[in-house]
């Protein structure tokens, strides 16, 4: 058997590979790619599929004038009953086949670069994929048979705070009570865990987990909030349409729930949604911002549009204000949005969830704020500057420590093998 065993986290917006090696104990090597595929529009049905992933997708993606399909989130088709498959091209592909794709494409780079093929990995989960336990089942059923897809024959699941917490774990002198928030694209995961130095090689740690939970609320969220709020009044919300003599009535609503979501924009592409908005188009008295929304879709401009958002909210996290900018096929939108509008009333309401979940979670676990030594927030959202001023408020600076926010789960999924697997002498 090979020494060396795979820590993947296949994430909402960035999935990562940690190679460890059980012989020295240490994690050797780390991949990443952006948790994306792209499929070019198939001329010749004849051909063969051809797709690409991570960087590689956003650059054909691009370079084809966004023809073809794209796919984001992918993750959070995971828990979704009501999709069965999607016809790309003259394929169907079902939701495992699509996150397949992903991981074997870390999985190959990772074996070339140990010049051998492993079949053996510790696989990340969210604390909750989705509350209802059916869906929650299904999700990881779905990602058991991507593993297998995948090529791997031996693996198991660990919650993904969990791995980001035996990371931090290699870094403490002493034994601490930690809090990991671990705040991605997806979701947002708590883990209450005592972690000590001396406890890292043990096998058994089920003693050392306290309490687990997690919330359906991540970056992804804050991104919908900010095209609700600055993004969609230049589509069309509080543009009235005539609809009999004199009655003027607003814009059908699920025009904009719609493309607050990348992946739902999707849905105003039939025939049926696009011919509803063209007489939206006429009945509103050819209102500009409605023809916004018959470009923005008729152009599939949803990604880029969304890739701007993400800079404003990751420009928020340096600075005190960004200009949200699109100037394309004659979309024409500017809106100053300013950190202190961000926090109060741009996310204030997924923002107090995620605090309300806060307060919930360490209720109903007993646990006093006094009780926990350390905070340690990872992933990607953990740096929105309104979220940890949030930590900090419950729990004082001094107690919030953060580490790498893109690798630490994929690192400590890997640490975590030692957990599951038996000790050869044994
Ligand atoms: N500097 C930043 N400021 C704010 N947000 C950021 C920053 N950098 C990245 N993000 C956001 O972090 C998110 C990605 O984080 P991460 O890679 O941890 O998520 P993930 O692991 O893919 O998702 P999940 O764990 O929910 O499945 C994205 O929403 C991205 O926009
Ligand atoms: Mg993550």
């Amino acid at each position: 058997m090979s020494k060396y065993i795979y820590g993947i986290d296949f994430g909402t917006t960035n999935s990562a590979l940690a190679i460890f090696d059980q012989e020295s104990n240490k994690v050797i090597k780390l991949f990443s790619t952006p948790s994306l595929l792209f499929f070019p529009e198939i001329q010749n049905r004849s051909v063969f599929e051809t797709f690409f992933v991570g960087e590689q997708a956003i650059q054909e993606y691009v370079q084809s004038r966004m023809k073809g399909r794209f796919l984001k989130s992918i993750k959070k088709v995971l828990p979704n009953k009501s999709f069965i498959d999607t016809k790309i091209g003259n394929k169907r592909y079902k939701a495992e086949d699509l996150v397949a794709l992903i991981l074997l494409h870390l999985k190959k780079q990772a074996d070339e670069f140990l010049g051998e093929t492993i079949d053996r990995a510790i696989f990340g989960r969210p604390v909750v994929f989705d509350v209802v336990e059916e869906k929650d089942k299904l999700a990881q059923e779905r990602l058991s048979k991507a593993a297998r897809l995948a090529g791997f024959e031996t693996f198991y699941f660990q919650m993904e705070p969990v791995g980001a917490a035996f990371a931090y774990e290699r870094q403490i002198a002493k034994e601490e009570i930690v809090l990991v928030a671990d705040f991605g694209g997806g979701t947002s995961d708590f883990s209450l865990m005592k972690l000590n130095p001396e406890a890292v090689n043990n096998t058994d740690r089920k003693g050392d987990m306290i309490a687990q939970g997690g919330i359906y609320i991540g970056g992804d969220s804050f991104e919908s909030d900010i095209m609700w709020s600055k993004g969609t009044p230049h589509f069309g919300r509080g543009v009235k349409e005539q609809f009999s003599m004199g009655k003027w009535l607003d814009l059908p609503l699920t025009y904009f729930t719609s493309i607050c979501s990348w992946e739902k924009m999707n849905f105003l592409d039939s025939l049926r949604m696009k011919t509803n908005i063209a007489k939206s188009y006429f009945l509103s008295g050819n209102d500009v911002r409605v023809k916004n929304l018959q470009t923005l879709i008729a152009d599939n401009l949803g990604y880029v549009l969304f890739k701007e958002i993400e800079r404003v909210k990751i420009e928020l996290t340096e600075k005190d204000s960004s200009l949200f900018e699109f100037n394309r096929n004659e979309i024409e939108l500017s809106e100053k949005i300013d950190l202190a509008d961000f926090e109060t009333e741009i996310i204030h309401k997924n923002l107090g969830s995620i605090e309300a979940y806060l307060e919930t979670f360490l209720q109903e676990n007993n646990i006093d704020k006094n009780q926990v030594d350390v905070v340690f927030m990872t992933g990607g959202t953990s740096q929105v500057r309104p979220l940890k001023n949030m930590f900090i408020r419950h729990f004082g600076q001094e107690k919030i420590k953060s580490g790498d926010n893109f690798y630490s789960v994929a690192t400590g999924l890997a640490y975590s093998s030692l957990v599951f697997m038996k000790p050869e002498t044994a």
